[in-house]
């Protein structure tokens, strides 16, 4: 009995070690190596019918409806794109579009959309109370969201830099109340105790960060 138990516990322990967290899709492994295979190239055709929504110049909407998708990293746009299409991401939109993406047109269309340049008009906020957001940018965001909105690659924490601020307003409402499912809970960690002014502010000052030089 007691060696039952010790085999049960390790192999719960061993199932855990290999599932995936359960905020993604796919695993970071997995994540990296479909963002170093995309072919920008091919990649173009297939954001054909992305374009329709996201614009041909990537640049989405500034009422937030469609969001920035230029620039943005590869490792990224991989992990929300396999995540939307395995519904780890809840969007009934796009989940039609995402769903006819192969693991190949996926990457191609994520190192494509990273190749265009961030645009610099992107819909910002009422500008209200940017030195206090300031404050809780520094001290709760900057960490992964780094001083300029870059993001971190290797780590799929997304540029914000030009990103359209209703619909960064929208997403941080999520992620804080638990309904985008796939944001990494040391974010959701960090956001849970804002109120809804305090993201008010801090997503209006993060609409205005701005990326040192346009990426190619
Ligand atoms: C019918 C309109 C529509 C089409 C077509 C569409 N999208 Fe989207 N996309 C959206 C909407 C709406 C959202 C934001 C959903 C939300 O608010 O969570 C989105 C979100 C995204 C995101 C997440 C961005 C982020 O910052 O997290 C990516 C990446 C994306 N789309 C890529 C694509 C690609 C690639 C295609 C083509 C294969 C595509 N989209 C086609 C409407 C569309
Ligand atoms: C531990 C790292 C981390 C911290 C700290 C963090 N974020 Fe994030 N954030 C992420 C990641 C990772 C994502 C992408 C969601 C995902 O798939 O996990 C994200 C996504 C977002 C998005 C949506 C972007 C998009 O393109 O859809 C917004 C807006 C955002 N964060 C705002 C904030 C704000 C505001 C703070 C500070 C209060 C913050 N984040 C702190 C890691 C972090």
């Amino acid at each position: 009995m007691k060696r039952l138990v010790t085999f049960t516990m390790m192999w719960a322990t061993a199932a855990l070690a290999q599932t995936p967290p359960k905020f993604t899709a796919l695993d970071a492994r997995q994540i990296s190596a479909l963002a170093k295979s995309g072919n920008a190239k091919a990649g173009a055709a297939t954001y054909e019918v992305c374009a329709g929504c996201h614009l041909p110049s990537g640049a989405g909407k500034i009422d937030g409806t469609f969001p920035q998708l230029a620039g943005q990293h590869s490792t990224v746009l991989v992990k929300q794109l396999a995540d939307m299409r395995a519904g780890v991401r809840d969007n009934p939109v796009m989940h039609p579009f995402a769903i006819t993406l192969t693991d190949t047109k996926l990457a191609d269309v994520a190192a494509y959309i990273a190749s265009l340049p961030v645009p610099h008009d992107n819909g910002i906020g009422p500008g209200n109370e940017l030195g206090a957001a300031m404050k809780l940018y520094d001290r709760d965001c900057k960490v992964c969201h780094g001083q300029r909105g870059e993001g971190d690659a290797a780590k799929f924490f997304p540029v914000l830099a030009g990103q359209h601020y209703p619909y960064m307003l929208r997403q941080a409402t999520d992620i804080r109340d638990g309904r985008r499912k796939n944001a990494n809970p040391d974010m959701v960690k960090v956001i849970k105790p804002y109120t809804d002014k305090e993201i008010v502010a801090v997503v209006d000052y993060m609409s205005r960060l701005n990326m040192p030089t346009p990426k190619k």
